[in-house]
């Protein structure tokens, strides 16, 4: 029997890709840094009998279309906003994802930007990097308390989690809104679940973990801003239009907040002329909420299972959409 074909959308460590090499034809696309290009895409999945993908590539109907043989699209990420669900669930195609591995180093990241804005790390050391570090001065690159302050966490899944539980190292109040209440993370972390409305005027921070959904897209818009507090500090490290980017301009550029830690965006990547740059009180990084060394090869090795996987009939441990796969 011939052997499954695989396309691989990035370059990624040769040793990882084992599992898959054992079982299937792997064709990778060489480039690390470089997405390859819808159209490359388009023609590659022809012959395919599974996708590994990056959140980088859009896996729609257009493309399925050109990707009859089909059966498994395996993603190194943990949202899967990126991919039709419905539609590869209606052709029979599983989806799989890599939660778990990537939660503590997005909840670390989380925190790293929290922090640097609120303690206004960038400008501190540009200040010291361009001389404009006098005297020591009563109020010079002051920012805002973390310790003690109320935290807000929209969405308390996994990466919410993570996060509050690091907020017990600070002495916070954490608060959380989200479609339900759980019970067994608000015992594991304090956390205490409120009304958005709620959430909003009371947090110094409010930290957006949940996933993009249309239920969920510019979740934060104006009104949601306007409701915040003039002290307090968006984060965002789910993705970047759970916020209306706009809105968010608006607020910070009339000091309506104190500032915006973000790692995601509505388009990534940020252009560099983009309006939030232009404000002395964000801090944006480049989506490497997972980015370590280690995380980075957990979440490839997940990725690469999962497709393994289905293409051996095996159930895999993260489906989306297990529905498609057969009864076990
Ligand atoms: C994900 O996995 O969805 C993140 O955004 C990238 O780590």
């Amino acid at each position: 029997m011939s052997r499954p074909r695989v396309l691989i959308t990035r370059a990624l460590p040769a040793d990882l890709l084992q599992p898959l090499a054992a079982i299937a034809e792997v064709e990778v696309w060489p480039q690390e840094v470089t997405a390859m290009p819808r159209a490359d895409l388009l023609r590659r999945v022809g012959g395919c009998h599974g996708l590994l993908v990056l959140l980088t590539d859009r896996i729609d109907r257009d493309l399925l279309d050109n990707a009859p043989l089909v059966r498994a699209v395996s993603t190194m990420a943990v949202g899967y906003d990126h991919i039709d669900v419905p539609e590869c669930t209606k052709r029979g195609i599983a989806v799989c994802h890599t939660p778990g591995v990537l939660t503590e180093s997005t909840a670390d990241l989380c925190w790293a930007i929290l922090m640097a804005s609120a303690r206004r790390l960038y400008a501190g050391q540009q200040a010291v990097r361009e001389g404009a570090w006098h005297d020591w001065a009563p109020f010079f690159m002051a920012g805002q308390d973390i310790h003690g302050r109320t935290l807000g966490i929209v969405g308390l899944g996994r990466i919410g989690e993570a996060v509050a539980r690091r907020a017990l190292g600070f002495g916070m109040r954490t608060l959380y809104a989200g479609p339900s209440r759980k019970p067994e993370a608000e015992a594991r972390t304090g956390a205490r679940h409120v009304p958005l409305e709620e959430l909003l005027a009371q947090s110094d921070f409010v930290v957006l973990t949940a996933p993009l959904r249309p239920s969920t897209h510019h979740l934060i818009g104006r009104g949601e801003l306007a409701r915040m507090r003039p002290e307090a500090i968006l984060v965002n490290v789910g993705r970047g239009a759970l916020c209306d980017e706009d809105a968010l301009v608006e607020a910070l550029a009339a000091g309506r907040i104190w500032g915006a830690a973000l790692d995601v965006f509505a388009t990534e990547p940020l252009a560099p002329d983009h309006p939030l740059l232009a404000l002395p009180n964000v801090i944006a990084v480049p989506h490497i909420g997972s980015a370590t060394v280690q995380t980075r090869r957990a979440m490839a090795a997940l990725a690469v299972a999962g497709l393994a996987d289905v293409l051996l009939g095996k159930r895999p441990q993260h489906c989306v959409n297990p529905e498609v796969l057969p009864a076990s």
